[in-house]
C-alpha cells in the first residue's frame, strides 16, 4: 500500500484500547493500524502517546454578548490555541439575537469562521426566541444541514427562556433529533440574591459566588431533566460545578432517563477563593456557575471516574483581563454582575486533565480520550468521522508526551486574552504535535497551521429522540 504519511513507534490509545502500533494515514484519513508500516513521510512517535485529536464541544468564540463587550478571540486565534492544546475540532456557537432568525445567526457564524480556522469546526445553535416558525420551520431544515445541537438558557436576561419555552424546545429536538445543551440556573434566585447582595454593598468580584449557590445549579437541573423527563428525550447538562447538580444528574440518570452532562478545568482547578484574589483580579475567573470548593471539586472527579460526567469541554469564553472591551467593560470596580462572564481555557483543557486526572490515576488514559474526544464525538453526530484513532476515519492525531514537566504560563498560550486562570500551574504531559486531517497544524513548539484549513462539520443527529418509556 502507497502510504502518504506514518506515524510510527508510538503507543495508539483509544476509548476501548491502548496499543503499540503504527498509523498510517493518506488523503487526510487512517488508511491502516499496524507493525512495520512504511510511507513516504515517516514521523518518529517512540515514546509518545498517539490520541484521538481533542474535540472541545463548548467553547465561545467571536460571539457577540452585549455593546462594548468584544471576546478575545475569533476563529483564527481561538483554534490556533486549540490546536497548541491538542484539540483538533471545536464546536462554537451561532448565537440566535431575540427577533433574528436562526439561519441569520448560523450564516453570520460563517462569515466569521470559514476561511479563518485553522481545525475543523462545527456550530450549535443558541436558540433566544423559540417561536413556532424557528422550532417547527427553521429547527428542522437547518438540522438535516448538519447543525444538530443547540443550547438554550435557563438565566441571564438577554438569553433565558421560560419553562414553557423550554418544553417546546425539547419537543422540537425530540421531533427533529436535534441535541439539546442547558445552561441550569434559576434566574429568579440570581437576581433576587444580586439584589440582596447589593443592597448590602457587597458587589466585589467574590459576590459573584454567592449570588449563584449550588441550590441554584441544583434546582434548575432537576427542573431541566424533569422537564426532559416529561418529553421523553435526551439532553445534556453543560458546565457542571459540584456535587449538588451532579446528584441530580445521578439520580436522573438512575431513573433510566438519558442525561449526559459535561464539566470544564474551572472546577477541577479554581475555587470560589480565586474571585476573591485582590482587587479587581478576582474578575479574571467570573465564570457561571461559578468555581466552587475543594469538595466540589472532589466530586467532580469522582463523576468524572464513574461516567456521571461523560464530556470535558473548556467553556471557552475569552475576555481580555487588562481592556475596556474586556473584563474591566464597567470599571475595575465593576460590580460582580456588570463583570463580563467566562473564562478562557481551550489551550490548556487537555493538558491540565492529562496531568491531574491521568497521571495520578484518577483516571485511566482511555477514559481521558472518551471525556475529551470520543463521547462529545458521539454526542454531537462526528463519529465515525471524529473521536478515535480507526481506520476510515479522519487523521486527527495529538502525539503526547508524558513525560513532559511543564509550568502553565500565558506567555507560552496562543489565545488572544492576556492571562490564564491557571498560571502557574505545574503539569506533566503535552501534546508536542498536533495533525489535523494529516497535516501537522502544531510541532515543537511551533505553529504550522494555516488559517481556512479547517472546514466546517456537517453533524448528524445521533438518536436522541428514540423514547425511553418515560412519561410522555
Ligand atoms: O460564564 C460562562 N460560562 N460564560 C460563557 C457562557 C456560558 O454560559 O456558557
Ligand atoms: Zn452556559
Ligand atoms: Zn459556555
Amino acid at each position: 500500500m502507497d502510504i502518504d504519511l506514518v506515524v510510527k513507534g508510538g503507543t495508539v490509545v483509544t476509548a476501548a484500547d491502548v496499543t503499540r502500533c503504527d498509523v498510517g494515514i493518506s488523503g487526510g484519513r487512517i488508511v491502516a493500524l499496524a507493525d512495520g508500516l512504511t510511507g513516504k513521510t515517516q514521523v518518529d512517535a517512540t515514546g509518545l502517546l498517539v490520541l484521538p485529536g481533542g474535540i472541545d464541544a463548548h467553547c465561545h468564540l467571536a460571539q457577540q454578548v452585549e455593546p462594548g463587550v468584544e471576546m478575545a478571540d475569533g476563529f483564527e486565534s481561538g483554534t490556533r490555541s486549540a490546536a497548541c492544546g491538542g484539540t483538533t475540532t471545536v464546536i462554537s456557537f451561532a448565537a440566535q439575537q431575540r427577533g433574528a432568525t436562526l439561519r441569520e445567526a448560523v450564516e453570520e457564524y460563517h462569515r466569521k469562521a470559514d476561511d479563518s480556522a485553522l481545525i475543523d469546526y462545527g456550530f450549535h445553535m443558541i436558540i433566544t426566541d423559540p417561536t413556532p416558525a424557528v422550532l417547527h420551520e427553521e429547527l428542522p431544515r437547518l438540522v438535516s444541514e448538519g447543525y444538530t445541537s443547540f443550547k438554550i438558557y435557563m438565566t441571564y436576561e438577554d438569553l433565558k427562556l421560560d419553562d414553557r419555552q423550554i418544553i417546546e424546545c425539547l419537543a422540537a429536538a425530540r421531533a427533529t433529533g436535534a441535541r439539546t445543551m442547558i445552561h441550569a440556573e434559576n434566574s429568579d434566585c440570581i437576581s433576587w440574591l444580586t439584589e440582596v447582595l447589593e443592597a448590602a454593598g457587597q458587589t466585589a468580584p467574590r459576590y459573584h459566588a454567592s449570588s449563584r449557590p449550588p441550590l441554584v445549579e441544583r434546582e434548575a437541573t432537576h427542573r431541566a431533566i424533569s422537564l426532559a423527563e416529561l418529553i421523553d428525550v435526551s439532553v445534556l447538562i453543560v458546565h457542571v460545578s459540584g456535587a449538588e447538580a451532579i446528584e441530580q444528574i445521578r439520580w436522573g440518570q438512575a431513573r433510566g432517563l438519558d442525561i449526559h452532562a459535561e464539566t470544564c478545568p474551572q472546577y477541577l482547578f479554581l475555587t470560589a477563593d480565586d474571585l476573591d484574589r485582590d482587587g479587581f483580579e478576582g474578575a479574571k475567573y467570573v465564570c457561571s456557575p461559578p468555581p466552587r470548593d475543594a469538595a466540589n471539586q472532589e466530586a467532580v472527579w469522582t463523576a468524572l471516574r464513574t461516567g456521571v460526567l461523560d464530556v470535558f469541554s473548556s467553556d471557552h469564553a475569552p475576555f481580555r483581563f487588562n481592556d475596556p472591551a474586556g473584563k474591566m467593560a464597567n470599571g475595575v470596580d465593576a460590580d460582580f454582575a456588570d463583570i463580563p462572564n467566562g473564562i478562557p481555557g481551550l489551550e490548556t483543557r487537555m493538558a491540565l486533565l492529562f496531568s491531574a486526572g491521568v497521571m495520578t490515576g484518577r483516571i485511566s488514559l482511555s477514559q481521558f480520550v472518551a471525556l475529551t474526544s470520543t463521547t462529545p464525538a458521539e454526542i454531537y453526530g462526528l463519529r465515525p468521522r471524529k473521536g478515535s484513532i480507526a481506520i476510515g476515519g479522519d487523521a486527527d492525531i495529538g502525539l503526547w508526551d508524558p513525560e513532559a514537566k511543564w509550568t502553565v504560563s500565558n506567555d507560552l498560550l496562543h489565545h488572544a486574552v492576556d492571562y490564564t486562570p491557571y498560571e502557574g500551574q505545574q503539569l506533566q504531559g503535552r501534546c508536542v504535535t498536533t495533525f489535523s486531517r494529516g497535516v501537522a497544524v502544531w510541532d515543537d513548539g511551533k505553529v504550522l497551521g494555516a488559517p481556512g484549513h479547517g472546514q466546517f462539520l456537517r453533524r448528524s443527529t445521533t438518536g436522541n429522540m428514540i423514547p425511553t418509556g418515560g412519561t410522555r
